[in-house]
């Protein structure tokens, strides 16, 4: 594709998705590739710039990632995050120690001085507070560079060599608590690297369906959706490539919310293609019955999505590319260690052993999702459609705690269209990441007009978080809270008590189940 490339070369550390996704905010194409990859490959990309991000690591171990000190002389920028400022530092011939005690050890906000002379730090104030997770120090500095930041504890908290175009940071710009963070990344791109920016959503669509045409020729494509944003925005593409070649299965396992199956058919059945929408309600309600342990459930229901997607692939027979909305996270954190399995994620990507088919197409696989998100609305899919939240795999079946009837799922789909309308109505939609009606497996007695009622508590969770890996409950008002629970215990009969739930994650899961 005809646009410039930024390298984020990974040392491990834990904000490195955040530094793509702001180069990719500031309109400039960028890769990450591990520290470990050849120089050759690396310079195979034509990089304007380098940013090597932080790590957990120290760069005077022996067992520390490296870097090949020849990229220094490509004459290509680069910016070094914290770990990555300390390498480059210590390659070119500055000392990195161990900060001794709390003297050097910095964590969290930190009020930092900058030089205004130096390009990184234009649109910033001389005084501003930059986000720092340290435990070494830059004692001195490589020749050729001179100090642009400094902190109480770090006086050496930014370096650089205009000369040679390189620049250090002990803190990391790519979080929100450092202030005019991202301006900072700007200027490195613009000022230092000379992107043109030409990262737009608009010539992405228009290279994808060319190269897509050009992958799959006059070949079949079949695609499992979901109804969720990146399954419906990698149909969309395809079906603007190649639609008549496409065929979509949409299975309906009967566990989605209020209207939401209609919806998809509504969009897709509209669209230049062939869509299959299979309703497998019974079933899926079959096989779950009696069951009540979570991991259970999912296994069942991943297991039976399978199924019914393998028998509708066998009616359509031999295809020559199975079609996945696999996206650039996805990419990134594949490899990503060995971390305790809490839940077992389902979705509807990983089918392919039972399907016949030639080749995976993954069209979004170099897409963050705010990315795909654009790329839904270019392709013109409703925004409900693409602004939708994270839905699990296994849809309400793990919000009905405990044995899921058809009946328990009615109930909570009136619930938690309830809580979605109030919330969409107070604007609370556009502010916080994820929230959701549960209902739980307790009963409990209550009063309505003069009698007694012995029905089911429904519990609220809303949740604000970057990555789903954490989460805090989210503060939403005491107002709207009390519409949300006065709407539902009046208009969903069998429930009589409405709960919030107040726990982040950890310890507590975004889901229930
Ligand atoms: P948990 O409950 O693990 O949820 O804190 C984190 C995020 O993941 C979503 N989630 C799933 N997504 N298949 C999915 O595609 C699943 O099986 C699944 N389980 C949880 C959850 O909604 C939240 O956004």
């Amino acid at each position: 594709m005809d646009h410039q490339t930024v390298i984020v070369l990974d040392f491990g550390g834990q904000y490195n998705q955040l530094i793509a996704r702001r180069v990719r905010e500031c309109g400039v194409y960028c890769e990450v590739k591990p520290s470990s990859t050849p120089l050759a490959e690396l310079r195979a990309l034509d990089p304007i710039g380098i940013i090597l991000t932080g790590g957990p690591n120290s760069v005077y171990l022996d067992e520390s990632p490296k870097l090949d000190p020849d990229i220094f002389t490509w004459g290509v920028p680069i910016l070094g995050i914290c770990y990555g400022c300390q390498l480059m530092a210590h390659l070119l011939g500055g000392r990195v120690v161990p900060a001794q005690a709390d003297a050097a050890r910095e964590y969290g906000k930190t009020d930092t001085r900058f030089d205004p002379d130096c390009p990184l730090f234009r649109d910033v104030e001389s005084t501003g507070v930059t986000w720092m997770s340290h435990g070494d120090y830059m004692e001195r500095a490589p020749e050729g560079f001179r100090i642009t930041a400094h902190s109480a504890a770090c006086p050496n908290a930014a370096i650089a060599d205009e000369a040679r175009g390189f620049y250090g940071v002990q803190f990391h710009p790519e979080v929100n608590h450092t202030r005019h963070g991202t301006d900072m990344i700007r200027r490195f791109l613009c000022d230092v690297c000379h992107a043109r920016r030409d990262w737009v959503m608009e010539d992405y669509r228009r290279t994808a369906v060319q190269d897509l045409r050009e992958r799959i020729g006059d070949g079949k494509v079949l695609l499992a959706l979901s109804g969720g944003v990146d399954s419906s925005v990698a149909a969309a593409l395809l079906a603007e490539a190649v639609g008549p070649q496409l065929t979509c299965v949409f299975v309906d396992h009967g566990l989605l919310r209020k209207d939401e199956g209609d919806q998809v058919e509504q969009v897709f059945s509209r669209r230049a293609m062939n869509f299959i929408r299979v309703d497998a309600s019974d079933r899926f309600l079959a096989r779950l019955a009696r069951v009540e342990e979570p991991e259970r459930k999912r296994k069942i229901i991943g297991e039976e999505f399978i199924r019914v997607f393998e028998e509708e692939a066998k009616r359509i027979g031999a295809v020559d590319f199975l079609a996945q909305g696999t996206i650039y996270p996805d990419v990134i954190e594949s490899g990503a260690g060995d971390a305790a399995v809490i839940k077992s994620h389902h979705n509807v990507g990983g089918l392919p052993d039972y399907v016949d088919f030639k080749e995976i197409v993954e069209p979004l696989r170099m897409l963050f999702k705010d990315e795909v998100r654009q790329l839904g609305r270019e392709l013109g899919l409703p925004e409900y459609l693409v602004a939708r939240q994270p839905f699990p795999g296994p849809g309400l079946a793990i919000r009905v705690i405990g044995e899921v009837t058809r009946d328990k799922l009615e109930l909570l789909r009136e619930a938690d269209a309830i809580f979605r309308e109030e919330m969409a109505r107070a604007g609370e939609d556009r502010r916080l990441s994820q929230f959701f009606a549960a209902l739980t497996n307790m009963r409990s007695v209550g009063v309505m007009g003069d009698g007694r009622t012995y029905d089911y508590a429904i519990a609220l969770r809303a949740v604000t978080t970057d990555d789903f890996m954490t989460a805090d409950w989210a503060r939403i008002p005491y107002e709207l809270l009390d519409r949300v629970g006065v709407r539902i215990v009046n208009e969903v009969k069998g429930v009589n008590r409405v709960l919030y739930d107040i726990t982040a994650k950890p310890p507590g899961t975004v889901e229930f189940e």
